[in-house]
């Protein structure tokens, strides 16, 4: 339990850390972008400053994307907040993804209540499931399964041990799980650190569960890797929301 807490503390030190940089960082790329703009008109009638030009604001403009994503792990606001229904979210962003997933990966959904509440903010929820599920796609071998699940759980003083930085009380657990090549056991305490990622260049960026992780945090759940079956299985807690009667 000690090590899980020092693991949060050490998560929330680098997202500060890291956002901190990611707005000098902001304005340091608006000045580069607004100047290469500006160059643009002066260079119109040479083609190859042109297109060094145009190479640089591509670059750029990837960068901003980047610092983005940074800036959305260190976030703490709850501007968008609203109660949310889990499986519907999750339906949405699957019919989203399905047609560009490779054709040998099949997706299982349990849902045990199609009425089960979260609160938190829809893009935000759909960024949870899209950067799980690209990295279950990623650690396959274009074939394979994930599964995917939702539940009601109520945690009480003997379960709540399982997670030590929630409360007692009633959550929405969203489970996914793979039959990829799953984390190493050397790695699982890293995955969740910005930046970190075992991808090559241009292929990884290491932000996609730190994000998830600042995510889950704003919504005041949890997030953890069970790492004993084949493949990798995230588990997921956030409070649960229930309508009161009018
Ligand atoms: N489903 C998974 N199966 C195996 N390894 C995973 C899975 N999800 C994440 N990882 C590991 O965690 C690392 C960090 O993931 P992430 O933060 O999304 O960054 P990225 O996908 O850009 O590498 C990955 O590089 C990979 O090593
Ligand atoms: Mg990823």
């Amino acid at each position: 339990m000690q090590r899980c807490l020092e693991q949060t503390s050490k998560l929330e030190a680098l997202g500060t850390l890291a956002s901190g940089i990611a707005h000098d960082f902001n304005t340091l790329l608006g000045v580069i972008l607004g100047y290469a703009e500006m160059t643009e008109d002066l260079v119109s009638n040479d083609p190859v400053a042109r297109e060094n030009l145009q190479q640089i604001l591509i670059a750029t403009g990837r960068a901003r994307d980047l610092v983005a994503r940074i800036l959305a792990f260190g976030r703490r606001d709850e501007k968008n907040a609203a109660p949310l229904r889990i499986a519907d979210s999750l339906y949405e962003c699957l019919a989203m993804l399905r047609p560009s997933l490779p054709p040998k990966v099949t997706l299982h959904a349990y849902i045990e209540r199609l009425d089960l509440q979260v609160i938190g903010d829809a893009n935000e929820l759909q960024q949870i499931f899209m950067d799980l599920t690209v990295n279950a796609v990623h650690a396959m071998a274009e074939h394979g399964d994930i599964y995917y699940s939702i539940e009601a759980v109520t945690l009480n003083d003997d379960t709540r041990t399982d997670w030590p930085e929630l409360a007692t009380g009633d959550y929405v657990r969203f489970r996914i799980r793979d039959t990829g090549c799953g984390v190493p056991p050397h790695l699982v305490n890293r995955i969740f650190e910005p930046f970190f990622t075992t991808k090559d260049v241009g292929e990884g960026t290491g932000l996609g569960l730190s994000v998830v992780y600042g995510i889950v945090k704003r919504m005041k759940g949890a997030i953890r890797l069970n790492n004993s079956g084949q493949g990798a299985d995230f588990e997921i807690l956030c409070p649960r929301y229930e309508e009161t009667e009018p």
